[in-house]
């Protein structure tokens, strides 16, 4: 069993890959924390309860203990659900208001399920599987009432964790905050790591030390935002990449969030979040519950690359389609930076023909197909095909690249408008706003208001329309803008500060219900680049675009960030031209490649040019790209070199079973009398012998992963090499 409960002691362990989490009831009916970390014995915990304070404090309510005694405070107890105004000033998961106007709440043991399988969450996209643990919670006095769920798996050392509030009362109780879990950590020695950025820089990797007080990562913008992820890790000073412990924590969410971590005055940490709470205010009427996001916590004692393995196994295992998630990924040549909005029927043929037979399958045609669409001042809402620019319609196009064997792929942006459009001359109180207000133009365009049912039914109808009747076999799900006045025309005023919330709820749907009626069709996500790269979009769509900025050397930084918690198959990555269409930078076309495989790749760039020898090549990299794909899709990720730290960038990929495995490296600038560089290697069985093809030798694992690979790079500025390690039965 995963999940047990000793009734003498009212100890709960949850026991998943390589941890134990455990949390008892104690005297007050409070849920105490009391471990996280490697698998331990199910001992009696209670003897580390930590004993704090001497300070002049609030006991728990009712209690008229001497508080020199210490520990008789809420405030001093390990948490796993802190609330507010009963003594407790530290961070709260939970803030209500009461019919009275008094914000008190006490949420206090009241019985337990384990059920054998986790029950899906209605409308929010979370964790498939695994044995889960409810915690019944009760407020004696409001009626106010809390279910705390905890699912464990045993293919990945996480948690799944989150909160459902409930109103049990007669009475409206609001909710000001409404986080989806709590813990405490035993002590503050601690990094704080999350991942920042901005458009066409995202998720770099920020690690600043814990201190006393709140470290709080957060998004503001109605979507998870290229800001800040909603990511965070506490890695125990002195945690590097291979070794010491890590606790990461990502929230299955898209819209407003916030993850916060408090250093306590007693020592220790105290990590929680969720729905960001600015701006935020839910009406919970009687009888009825607020579902919050899933967070999952993954730990590992083998430092931030183990936490990401972590996370990579619990996201491929039980996030994402399982449709998809494990199937060779459509190997795309996209349109956009070879036309952008200017194109032909004759130009676009020109561009599928050009990659016919290199191994690319799929052709995408991205913006500018629809409405009015000439440039990015219009169309946007109007799925209906442009046939100013595509005479003969979609089908034309369509048939062209089935008869050349692809597959045919679309671009669109569903959640948006343009004030240049029949949708919003038709509907302009669609269009998110407050009457009155001017609308904050951003790219010329609006958002739909996804919180109003007409509005996505009308969105779900539009895009399946053109789905079923045409033979589309990928989506492009574009989203390039981010919500300004958060208003919802006919919602009543004390529901306003649902918006943030309900639009996430409304994306969900609107997601469900195209995907679920597309079964044969791949969704990619995008978002201005990788601005909305979270897992809530991963579990419906199995691939994001990771940036704008393909550019080789900036994506190596990208694409180390995002895989702190994304496994490669989610990102998506492509070869374009030179000089790069964001940096300008010139890299060689094989670098391009070999960083761009790192990942679900494709190319997008003007094949219409292409040579004979281009094709050649594009041919040979797609046949060593397939060669692989399997480790892309399934093996485990050893960062091997960290760009942001040094000169080189290395990605190691080894197949679960270990007997193969690729390391792609890339040194930034060269130079003259260049270093002797040793590349590390990792991951692979120390007793195992390898083949290595591009050294010609067989060599024990344990050798390469001590000696390391002196790589011969070729002279000049970011170059990369690769080395395949097969074991050597296996070795070709
Ligand atoms: C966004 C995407 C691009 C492209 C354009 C089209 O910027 O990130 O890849 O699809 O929109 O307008």
């Amino acid at each position: 069993m995963a999940i047990s409960y000793n009734e003498s002691t009212k100890t709960f362990y949850l026991d998943g890959k390589g941890i134990t989490y455990a949390f008892y009831i104690n005297e007050f009916d409070y849920v105490e924390h009391l471990y996280y970390g490697k698998t331990i014995g199910h001992d009696d915990l209670r003897y580390i309860r930590g004993l704090w304070g001497r300070s002049v404090i609030a006991a728990v309510p009712g209690y008229d203990v001497d508080v020199d005694s210490g520990v008789q405070s809420y405030n001093h107890f390990g948490s796993e659900l802190t609330f507010y105004g009963t003594g407790d000033y530290r961070e709260p998961m939970v803030e209500i208001v009461n019919p009275a106007g008094d914000r008190l709440t006490q949420l206090l043991y009241d019985s337990y399920e384990i059920l054998p399988e986790k029950p899906a969450i209605k409308g929010i996209p979370s964790m498939r599987d695994g044995e889960t643990l409810v915690l019944h919670l009760k407020d004696k006095v409001s009626g106010f009432a809390c279910d705390l769920y905890y699912t464990v798996y045993e293919d990945a050392g996480v948690i799944a964790r989150r909160a459902v509030f409930k109103n049990e009362s007669e009475n409206v109780i609001l909710l000001n905050r409404a986080y989806s879990f709590a813990m405490t950590l035993p002590h503050m020695g601690y990094d704080v790591i999350s991942l920042y950025g901005c458009w066409a820089k995202e998720r770099r990797v920020d690690r600043i030390p814990m201190h006393h007080g709140v470290v709080s990562i957060d998004s503001k913008r109605t979507s998870s935002s290229a800001t800040l992820n909603p990511f965070m890790a506490l890695a125990e000073k002195g945690a590097t990449e291979e070794q010491g412990n890590v606790y990461g924590i990502s929230l299955i969410y898209s819209s407003s969030f916030v993850l916060k971590a408090e250093g306590v005055c007693d020592g220790r940490t105290l990590v929680t979040g969720g729905i960001n709470d600015f701006d935020f205010r839910w009406k919970l009427e009687s009888g009825e519950e607020l579902e919050t996001p899933e967070v999952v916590m993954a730990y590992s004692s083998e430092g931030i690359g183990g936490m990401s393995r972590c996370f990579h196994d619990a996201y491929r295992n039980h996030l994402i389609n399982p449709r998809y998630v494990r199937k060779h990924r459509p190997l795309v040549i996209n349109n956009w930076e070879a036309t952008y909005f200017d194109f032909t029927p004759e130009k676009l043929k020109s561009i599928a023909k050009a990659v016919q037979g290199t191994g690319i399958d799929t052709f995408v045609l991205d913006d500018g197909w629809f409405g009015k669409r000439i440039n990015d001042h219009s169309g946007l809402g109007d799925w209906v095909v442009n046939t100013d620019k595509l005479n003969n319609g979609l089908k034309e196009i369509i048939d062209y690249v089935n008869g050349l064997g692809m597959k045919f792929g679309l671009w669109f942006e569903p959640e948006m408008v343009n004030e240049d459009s029949d949708l919003y001359r038709e509907h302009p109180d669609w269009a998110i706003g407050v009457p009155d207000r001017p609308h904050c133009y951003s790219r010329y365009q609006f958002m739909l208001d996804l919180t109003r049912k007409e509005v996505r039914d009308y969105i779900v109808n539009a895009v399946n329309k053109v789905l079923q009747e045409n033979h589309i076999e990928y989506v492009k799900w574009d989203y390039n803008r981010n919500v300004t006045e958060s208003y919802s025309i006919g919602r009543e005023p004390e529901r306003q500060a649902e918006f943030a919330h309900r639009y996430a709820l409304g994306l969900y749907d609107l997601c469900e219900r195209i995907v679920e009626a597309n079964p044969n069709v791949f969704f990619e996500g995008c978002a201005s680049g990788g601005a909305r790269f979270d897992p809530g979009i991963l579990y419906y769509f199995p691939q994001i675009w990771t940036s704008d900025d393909t550019d080789a050397e900036e994506r190596t930084h990208i694409q180390y960030g995002t895989s702190l918690v994304y496994p490669l198959s989610s990102m998506s990555c492509h070869v374009s031209v030179v000089p790069n269409h964001q940096t300008y930078r010139i890299t060689p076309m094989a670098t391009r490649a070999d960083i761009a495989h790192l990942g679900a790749t494709g190319y997008e760039l003007d094949t219409s040019h292409f040579s004979d020898e281009d094709r050649a090549v594009v041919h040979k990299q797609v046949a060593e790209y397939h060669g692989m794909e399997d480790l892309i899709l399934n093996g485990d990720l050893y960062r091997t070199e960290n760009p942001m730290e040094s000169n080189y960038f290395g990605f190691m990929v080894v197949s679960k079973d270990k007997t193969e495995a690729v390391l792609t490296a890339y040194r930034r600038m060269g130079g003259v009398n260049n270093e002797v560089k040793i590349l590390k290697v990792a991951g692979l069985d120390a007793e195992k012998m390898y083949h290595v093809d591009e050294l010609g030798l067989t060599i024990k694992g344990s050798t390469l992963m001590n000696v390391g690979i002196v790589p011969k790079f070729a002279d000049g500025d970011f170059m990369t090499v690769k080395y395949r390690f097969r074991e050597k039965n296996l070795a070709v």
